[in-house]
């Protein structure tokens, strides 16, 4: 069961260990950040070697405890690593942002069935790994738990040459509502939020020169998003204020799907 708790729309966090996967830049980072400045522990999970830098400036910024952990979420092996190495240092895991992200543009006739592996491997199987280890510790801390992942807008909108990219945020999307109904009776929240552009590396890597104004032109808000706007609605679905919320995908596109 997901209990009912009395919340005051302060979306504190305090008392709380978060893990971020996809940590160590762009929208994990400004979760990070944001979770600190709510007064939670964090650990900075990911595969770059930057984990530590980015945990001990949120550290100094914050002044929360933070930890770095280098981990590649396609090795069980190494999430298993950096699951132990989070319990050793906080004891226990309340909330998980799982946003590790990888994309590579082709079209459907010409994309090697290896990128479209790559892309299930990283985006959704390697989200549902960490999603299984924190969850299961999760259900073994007995106190419930908030699970937020980051899909994007192409789970409800066909985008040229996004086939495998595609194919793997919707399959995250059909692991997000199969987790939330099996894990809500251990007080487990799981959701998603369903970006559309956003101004980092990979928002970037994808979005250049024309195809980039034409798709300005078809977002309503005529821009893409910032890091902190969808860093907020992980924070929403991280805390108390969505204890009723679940199983969600939580688009934050400046109306690129109303169409
Ligand atoms: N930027 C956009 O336009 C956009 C739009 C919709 C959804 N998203 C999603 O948002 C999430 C965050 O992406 P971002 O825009 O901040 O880009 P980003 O490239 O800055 O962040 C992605 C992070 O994932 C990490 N990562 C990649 N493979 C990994 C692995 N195997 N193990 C551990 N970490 C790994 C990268 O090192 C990187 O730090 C991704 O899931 C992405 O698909 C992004």
């Amino acid at each position: 069961m997901i209990g009912y708790k009395k919340v005051t729309g302060e979306f504190t966090l305090k008392d709380k260990t978060a893990i971020v996967v996809g940590g160590a830049g762009g929208i994990g980072e400004a979760t990070a950040r944001m979770y600190a400045g709510k007064g939670a522990k964090v650990a900075i999970v990911d595969c770059k070697d930057n984990c530590l830098e980015v945990a001990e400036s949120i550290k100094k910024d914050f002044a929360v405890e933070t930890i770095g952990v280098k981990c590649d979420v396609t090795s069980q092996e190494s999430v298993d690593q950096m699951m132990a190495k989070v319990l050793e240092t906080f004891g226990e895991v309340n909330i998980l942002a799982a946003m590790p992200g990888f994309v590579d543009l082709y079209r459907a006739t010409d994309i090697e069935i290896a990128n479209v592996e790559k892309h299930i491997a990283i985006n959704a199987v390697g989200v549902f790994r960490v999603c299984q280890a924190v969850a299961n510790q999760m259900i073994k801390q007995g106190k419930g738990g908030k699970i937020v992942c980051i899909t994007s807008q192409a789970d409800f909108i066909a985008i040229n040459k996004h086939v495998g990219y595609t194919m793997s945020k919707a399959a995250l999307v059909g692991m997000i509502k199969v987790c939330a109904l099996e894990w809500a009776e251990y007080g487990i929240n799981v959701n998603g939020v369903a970006p559309t552009v956003v101004n980092t590396y990979m928002g970037e890597k994808a979005w250049q020169g024309k195809v980039k104004t034409d798709m300005i032109e078809k977002i309503p808000a005529h821009r893409f998003a910032e890091t902190d706007e969808i860093a907020a609605a992980v924070l929403f679905l991280s805390c108390d204020e969505a204890n009723m919320i679940t199983g969600e995908d939580l688009v934050v596109d400046g109306g690129f799907t109303i169409y």
